[in-house]
């Protein structure tokens, strides 16, 4: 695969879309072809409404951001990876595994299985984990959704199912803390970044 697969991750709050932004602003800079995507809603863009808004079990919820997910995979991410872009996505499946694993408690076996059919096995050269205290995050956020009204203890699983997992893949993951002024955060992706950069 000749194009550059890279995510963000962390709690809501965390700084990931604007972070999203600048990175995709830093490879355009020197001169690869972007294409920045997110999820929820990247492949069905009907789902991030749904996952919001509806009080949904949280198979059901897995199950719709799984579709929304292998329709992401196999229409926008792998497309893009074909044409060789470097392709930035605002949360993947590492998300699923954090909120609807750690958080709500669904088991990761199941969940593994299923994102293989999801992802076609397709795996982020590196994710970039923002993370920060959940007290710190949901202050930042200025409209609560459904899983934000879920409070602290909830965030407090997720963000240490993200710390989980980037300790279970330290070669994929690039933890940052998230509290730092947003310039500074900027220039630790890039550091990370130019070595894999042509
Ligand atoms: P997002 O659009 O990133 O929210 P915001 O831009 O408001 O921070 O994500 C919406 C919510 O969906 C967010 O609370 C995280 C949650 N989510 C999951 O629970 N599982 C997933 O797999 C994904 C992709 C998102």
């Amino acid at each position: 695969m000749p194009g550059l697969f890279l995510t963000l991750e962390g709690l809501d709050g965390a700084g990931k879309t604007t972070q999203a932004g600048r990175l995709a602003a830093f490879l355009e800079a020197r001169g690869l072809p972007v294409l920045l995507t997110r999820e929820p809603g990247g492949g069905l863009p009907g789902v991030r409404e749904l996952v919001l808004k509806e009080a949904l079990s949280p198979e059901a919820e897995y199950l719709l951001l799984s579709a929304d997910r292998a329709e992401h995979v196999r229409k926008v991410l792998l497309p893009g990876l074909r044409r060789g872009q470097a392709v930035v996505s605002d949360r993947y499946l590492d998300s699923s595994l954090a909120y609807q694993g750690f958080g709500r408690g669904l088991p990761l076996p199941w969940l593994l299985e299923v994102a293989k059919g999801a992802t076609l096995g397709l795996k982020p050269r590196l994710t970039f984990l923002l993370d920060l205290p959940p007290e710190l995050a949901l202050a930042r956020v200025k409209d609560p959704d459904r899983l934000e009204r879920l409070g602290p203890a909830f965030f407090q699983k997720v963000r240490e199912g993200y710390l989980a997992l980037a300790q279970a893949e330290p070669e994929r993951f690039v933890v940052l803390d998230a509290t730092r002024p947003e310039e500074e955060v900027a220039r630790a992706i890039q550091a990370h970044l130019l070595p894999l950069l042509p």
